[in-house]
C-alpha cells in the first residue's frame, strides 16, 4: 500500500504498524531512505530513545493531538540531517490496532545554528546570560560559571536580579517594566560599568551590555558581561605608582630646598636666642622688670612657634600619603604653600606677589599633590629668575583665575629668559632638564598630577620677556564619577 494522499508531498511521510515497522512510506521518504518498508521505524533513528518515546506516545496514542519528537540524526549515503518527527496516532476502527503517521521535518539548519550559537557561547572569554522577558535567566554559559560561580543548573529559571548587587536588585523589576513600557534605554544597546554579585556574595565590578533579541514573537534579551577586576587592579597598582612617584618628588624637591629651609629655621631660633638672651641679662642685673621680661618671652615663645609651624609645614609636606581628595579653595592652598617656597626666593632676591580672582569655586582636589605641582613652578620661576643675568628684584607673579569654561587656571610668570623654542617640546618630559644639577622630573610629575585631577598644564611666554607655565582644574561637581 502506498500512501496516495501523502504521495507527492515534499516531505518524507511514513506509516507504521502497531508492531512498530513501516508499512508503506512516500516517494521523499524512499528516496531519503530506500528500502525501509518492514523494518522497525525507530531504528531510522538512531538518537532516539525508545523508551521515552514509548512513554510519551502512550500519553497520546487514543487522543487527537500529535507528538513532535526531536528525532535526531540521520546519515544516508554521504548526507547527514537532523530530524524532528510529528507522530500522529491512527486507530483502525475493526480491530483497534494502534499505527502511526509520520511526518519527518528536516531541522539541520536550524540544529546547526544551535550549535553554532552553543559553541559560541562556550567558547565566549565573557560571560554571557540570557534571560527572557520576566528577567528569568535561560542560558547561562561555562564563562558566567567561571564568574559567578554558580553552575547553570542552579540559576536557569531564577531572575537574574538573584546577580546584582543592592540597590539594583530591588529595582531590577521596574527597570524592565519601565523599558517594556516606555522603550527608554538606560542599559540596553548602550553598555556601562556596573557591579555583579557572585555566589560568595563578593561584588565584582563589571562591564555590562544588554542586546534585546525578537525571536518568534518572544522578547529576550542577552547580557554580555566582562570582568573589570584585573583592569581595576592594574589601574590601582598605576594610581599607586604614581602616588609613589609623586611622593619621591615631593622629597627630592624638599632635598633640594634644604639649604633655604635651614636658613628658614634659622632665623626664628636666632631669635630665640636673642630673646633668651637678653632675658637672662634683665634677670642679672638684679633689676626684673616684669613687663620687660613677659614682652620678650612672648616674643621667643612666638618665635618657636614660627619655626615649629616652619617644620610641620614641611613633615605635612613630605609626608608619604595616600591619594586624598578634598574640597578645597586653590587661593587658600596657594597661600599656605608660599609660606614653604618664600625662604627660597628670598635668598635669591626674588619677590612672590600673588594675584588671585575673588570668590573662586572650590575643586576637589588632594591639596598636598596641587601644592606640589605649584611649588615645582614657583621653584623653576626662581631657578629661571636666579640665573638670568641682571635678576636683582626680579618679580613673580602667582595668578588664579576663572576661564570661560567654567574652569580654574592657575600660572606662575616669571621674568627669566623664556623657554626657547627648540625646548618647547621637551619640557614635560622625564629626565629633561638644562639645569647643571637638575633632575628634569619636575615638570613630568606634574602634568601626571594635573592630568589625574582631569586638568591641563602648559606654559606660555609672557608679552614682556619671561614664562608663564599654568595648570588648570575643574571647578567641583563638574566631573560626576
Ligand atoms: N620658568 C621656566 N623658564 C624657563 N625654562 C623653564 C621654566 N620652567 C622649566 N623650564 C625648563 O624645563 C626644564 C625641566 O623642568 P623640570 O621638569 O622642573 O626639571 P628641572 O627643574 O629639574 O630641570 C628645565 O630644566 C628648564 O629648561
Ligand atoms: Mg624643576
Amino acid at each position: 500500500m502506498r500512501l496516495p494522499e501523502t504521495y507527492s508531498l515534499p516531505f518524507p511521510v511514513f506509516m507504521a504498524g502497531a508492531d512498530g515497522r513501516i508499512q508503506t512510506a512516500n516517494a521523499a521518504f524512499e528516496r531519503l531512505l530506500p528500502d525501509r518498508v518492514g523494518t522497525p521505524w525507530m531504528a531510522v533513528f538512531p538518537d532516539l530513545d525508545p523508551d521515552a518515546f514509548s512513554h510519551q506516545w502512550e500519553r497520546v496514542a487514543h487522543g487527537d493531538a500529535p507528538l513532535t519528537v526531536s528525532a535526531g540524526m540521520v546519515t544516508t549515503g554521504d548526507q547527514t540531517r537532523f530530524f524532528d518527527v510529528i507522530c500522529q496516532p491512527l486507530l483502525d476502527s475493526e480491530t483497534d490496532p494502534l499505527r502511526l503517521l509520520g511526518v519527518l521535518v528536516d531541522v539541520t539548519a536550524q540544529t546547526q545554528q544551535e550549535a553554532e550559537n552553543a559553541a559560541l557561547l562556550d567558547t565566549a572569554v565573557d560571560a554571557i546570560v540570557i534571560i527572557d522577558d520576566q528577567g528569568r535567566i535561560e542560558t547561562f554559559n561555562p564563562a558566567a560559571t567561571r564568574l559567578f560561580g554558580y553552575r547553570p543548573e542552579e540559576v536557569v529559571g531564577r531572575p537574574v536580579s538573584d546577580l546584582m548587587p543592592e540597590p539594583h536588585r530591588s529595582r531590577h523589576d521596574a527597570y524592565m517594566q519601565r523599558y517594556m513600557e516606555t522603550g527608554e534605554q538606560r542599559i540596553i544597546g548602550i553598555g556601562r560599568e556596573l557591579e555583579a554579585l557572585d555566589r560568595h556574595g563578593r561584588k565584582i565590578p563589571i562591564y555590562l551590555a544588554v542586546s534585546e533579541i525578537l525571536q518568534k514573537g518572544r522578547r529576550r534579551f542577552t547580557g554580555i558581561i566582562r570582568d573589570l577586576s584585573e583592569q581595576r587592579a592594574a589601574r590601582a597598582a598605576l594610581a599607586e605608582q604614581r602616588e609613589k612617584l609623586a611622593h619621591v618628588g615631593r622629597l627630592s624637591t624638599m632635598g633640594e630646598m634644604t639649604a633655604s629651609i635651614a636658613h628658614e629655621i634659622n632665623q626664628p631660633l636666632t631669635a630665640i636666642s636673642m630673646y633668651a638672651q637678653s632675658s637672662l641679662k634683665l634677670i642679672e642685673k638684679g633689676d626684673v622688670d616684669l613687663d620687660k621680661l613677659a614682652g620678650a618671652l612672648e616674643k621667643l615663645n612666638t618665635q618657636s612657634l614660627r619655626a615649629g609651624a616652619i617644620i610641620e609645614r614641611i613633615q605635612r609636606f613630605a609626608r608619604a600619603q595616600e591619594n586624598q581628595r578634598e574640597l578645597v579653595q586653590v587661593n587658600t592652598l596657594l597661600q599656605e604653600l608660599v609660606k614653604l617656597a618664600e625662604g627660597d626666593a628670598r635668598i635669591h632676591d626674588v619677590e612672590i606677589t600673588f594675584d588671585l580672582a575673588d570668590g573662586l569655586p572650590a575643586v576637589y582636589c588632594d591639596p598636598i599633590q596641587i601644592q606640589q605641582v605649584a611649588l615645582n613652578l614657583i621653584r623653576n620661576a626662581i631657578d629661571a629668575m636666579k640665573d638670568g643675568a641682571a635678576a636683582t628684584g626680579s618679580a613673580m607673579v602667582i595668578q588664579s583665575r576663572l576661564e570661560g569654561d567654567g574652569r580654574i587656571e592657575v600660572a606662575v610668570s616669571d621674568q627669566g629668559p623664556g623657554v626657547a623654542p627648540d625646548q618647547r617640546n621637551l619640557l614635560f618630559r622625564p629626565f629633561h632638564t638644562t639645569k647643571k644639577d637638575g633632575m628634569g622630573m619636575g615638570l613630568s610629575i606634574c602634568r601626571t598630577i594635573i592630568a589625574e585631577h582631569g586638568g591641563e598644564m602648559g606654559h606660555r611666554d609672557n608679552p614682556g620677556g619671561g614664562a608663564t607655565f599654568y595648570f588648570t582644574l575643574p571647578q567641583a561637581g563638574e566631573r560626576d564619577d
